[in-house]
């Protein structure tokens, strides 16, 4: 039974990865999961410098679902090649996605240039899709022209493939998945969080410090889903779907929608071995079903 699969030439063991975000650098995931079983550990977002993050509180639960006003909070690039590659290089069985953000160009290609020699690093996930930061991020998301520019730019200076992370917060994500085709993307990524608003109707106040936050979790599955399928029959690279997926039938609905692989967010806050669970899952299916190999299954929903 092969569960290899292949993004931009790299090979994974299995298409089964966690969220950036939702799982640190792996460290915290370690006493619960086995990170080698794992297809690729995606780094939580890395910048030039150490950024705080938004004030608290930033995180709040909905129905079927949370919302995340984290502001990008990360030690910096410095610290992170230290101490989060380096406890990395264990897990060599693993594939390691390293997620960039920045508030402008040459804060992501500062990023880029400093992990360009770092060969734990096998891909760079570009975030331009956080709804949580004022400027940058999803700034470069929403607007076509400026998601085909700064691919452009991330892959002139990328020793890595180059996956870019797309924002479901458009009118039309087939856009923004063609805009990163035409910019050189190797691949892209989909969904991050809907931006969301909770109320707390005692206090008659927001439940965030920054009034809105990113809504992921089981709720935004069927959202995520839809896009995914739209972007697998827009644009011809390889797509890693999320949103909500936590469950191994929800992997396996991203992947006949179009994925070539999925990650795992949000579900690993309420069920720490989600990733592993979803693969086993995968693989009784697999089995049950007579499918000898993952990528079969791949886009067939048409
Ligand atoms: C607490 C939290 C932090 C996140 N941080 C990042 C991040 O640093 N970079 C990024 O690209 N996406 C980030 N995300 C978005 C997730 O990677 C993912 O795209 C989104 O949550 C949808 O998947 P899910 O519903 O499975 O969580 C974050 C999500 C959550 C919930």
């Amino acid at each position: 039974m092969n569960t290899k699969v292949t993004i931009a030439g790299v090979e994974f063991q299995n298409p089964i990865m966690e969220a950036s975000g939702t799982f640190g650098s792996g460290m915290e995931y370690g006493e619960f999961v086995d990170l080698n079983k794992l297809g690729a550990v995606v780094t939580k977002g890395v910048a030039n410098v150490p950024w705080p993050g938004n004030p608290t509180p930033r995180i709040a639960e909905v129905n079927c679902g949370m919302l995340n006003a984290i502001g990008l909070q990360n030690p910096g690039v410095e610290v992170f090649c230290e101490r989060d590659l380096k406890f990395l290089e264990d897990y060599k069985d693993t594939r390691v996605l390293v997620n960039v953000c920045g508030h402008s160009a040459d804060e992501y290609i500062e990023v880029v240039d400093r992990l360009a020699n770092e060969k734990r690093v096998d891909m760079l996930e570009i975030n331009i899709s956080c709804p949580n930061v004022k400027e940058g991020g999803i700034a470069f998301g929403q607007d076509p022209k400026a998601v085909e520019k700064i691919t452009r730019l991330v892959k002139k200076h990328a020793k890595q493939p180059i996956v870019m992370k797309l924002s479901p917060n458009v009118t039309d994500i087939k856009v923004m998945a063609k805009a990163a085709e035409a910019g050189g993307a190797d691949a892209i990524s989909l969904i991050n969080t809907l931006t969301g608003m909770k109320i707390d109707v005692e206090r008659q106040s927001f439940v965030l410090a920054n009034k809105t936050g990113g809504m992921s979790g089981p709720a935004v599955h069927p959202i995520a889903v839809r896009m995914v399928y739209e972007c697998a029959n827009a644009v011809s690279i390889p797509i890693i779907g999320m949103g909500g997926i936590s469950t191994w039938e929800d992997a396996v609905e991203m992947m006949l929608a179009g994925a070539t692989a999925v990650s795992v967010g949000t579900a690993n806050f309420f069920n720490p071995t989600a990733t592993i669970d979803i693969l086993n899952g995968v693989m009784d299916y697999m089995k049950r079903k007579n499918i000898s190999d993952i990528r079969d299954i791949v886009g067939i929903v048409k």
